[in-house]
């Protein structure tokens, strides 16, 4: 399966429909021209500066939702997708390097398994997913860059039940990201310890990575209120997890530590690979389950996820970790993480 780009037509006036299509050749028809905006009986909405801004009202990238390629002022689903109304559904964040989806294989087992853990039924094959995937690298011309993979629950009506959403949504985004500064990578940065625990594995277990990141963002606001851009959550024993969008390792006397997936976290993709790091690289790596105490009080600490990539922390609260500055082994694993994903041969598996 091959999704292309629909080219630019002049005189349609038919905009897209945004029907749970996933068809070959469902391609976009474009209009003519935008609509005029009107105020809607008075109701100025508050987001009106982002479309002068011209942030909603790009056309690129170019974006598949549910079987069509579309610019991104025309990349919409219903407002009765149970992806919106209720977090509905799962997702993946992916890196591309060099044209190529990192990790992959990777992804599209996580992708699938969460998917399987929410009774959500992919309406694609895993193969014609990577197809879109790729197509979507290839319409925006992306060399380095980052995929938005999201499968939501798709229309239904407006109470909870998944039974009343026939076909499940999804969209596919390939796009720049840029979670911190290029200044927070060589300086490191400063997080806290989120009061708010991580939602326990009882109630909705971290590793789903699905569309509900409630308890992350109201993490995250724990720590922008307190000027940073990243906290740890603990679990309800209080213990290290992960952070609301990474997870965490902590180096001691040599040896690397990252708490295990027991203790409610994301099973990162970069983490594993991280992990694969040290054993290519004779750094001892274990997983522990740490109090903050013991995180705080460590030589180097640093945070890893697909967006992130690897980055040093230097301060968590107001504790400096270790000398301040991005450690030995933090900066070691970084290099040789950067050595790989600039390579020739970055790993899809
Ligand atoms: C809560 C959480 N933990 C960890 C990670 C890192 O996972 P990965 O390395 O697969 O991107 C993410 C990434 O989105 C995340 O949202």
């Amino acid at each position: 399966m091959r999704v292309k780009a629909a080219p630019a037509k002049k005189k349609s006036s038919k905009p897209a429909s945004s029907s749970n299509g996933h068809s070959k050749k469902a391609l976009a028809k474009q209009p003519a021209k935008a609509e005029p905006r009107r105020k809607a009986a008075g109701y100025e909405h508050e987001t009106a500066h982002l479309f002068k801004a011209g942030e909603v009202t790009a056309a690129k990238p170019i974006i598949y939702v549910n079987g069509r390629m579309v610019p991104k002022n025309q990349a919409m689903v219903s407002v009765y997708d149970h992806g919106l109304l209720y977090g509905d559904g799962v997702f993946e964040g992916i890196r591309i390097y060099k044209g190529q989806i990192f990790k992959c294989g990777q992804h599209m087992d996580r992708l699938w398994r969460c998917a399987e853990m929410i009774r959500l039924r992919i309406p694609v094959s895993r193969d014609d997913m990577v197809t879109i995937m790729r197509d979507c690298v290839e319409a925006n011309n992306l060399k380095d860059g980052y995929i938005r993979l999201v499968v939501t629950r798709g229309f239904g009506t407006l109470g909870l039940d998944p039974r009343k959403c026939p076909v499940a949504g999804v969209i596919c985004i390939a796009d720049q990201i840029a979670l911190y500064t290029p200044d927070q990578y060589e300086k490191g940065m400063k997080i806290i310890v989120a009061k708010r625990p991580r939602t326990p594995v009882e109630c909705l277990d971290p590793r789903l990575k699905s569309l509900n990141y409630l308890n992350n963002i109201l993490g995250k606001v724990e720590a922008i209120d307190q000027g940073c851009d990243e906290a740890i959550m603990l679990n309800m024993k209080g213990f290290v997890g992960e952070c609301t969008g990474d997870n965490i390792f902590v180096i001691r006397d040599g040896t690397v530590f990252t708490p295990p997936t027991e203790s409610g976290i994301l099973e990162g993709i970069t983490r594993r690979f991280v992990m694969d790091l040290c054993a290519d690289m004779d750094i001892s790596c274990n997983v522990k389950n740490m109090r903050p105490e013991e995180v705080k009080t460590a030589d180097e600490v640093f945070l890893t996820g697909s967006a992130a990539e690897i980055i040093a922390v230097t301060q968590i609260d107001d504790i400096k970790i270790g000398h301040g500055t991005e450690g030995p082994i933090t900066k070691r694993l970084r290099n040789a993480f950067r050595k790989v994903v600039s390579s020739a041969d970055i790993p899809e598996d």
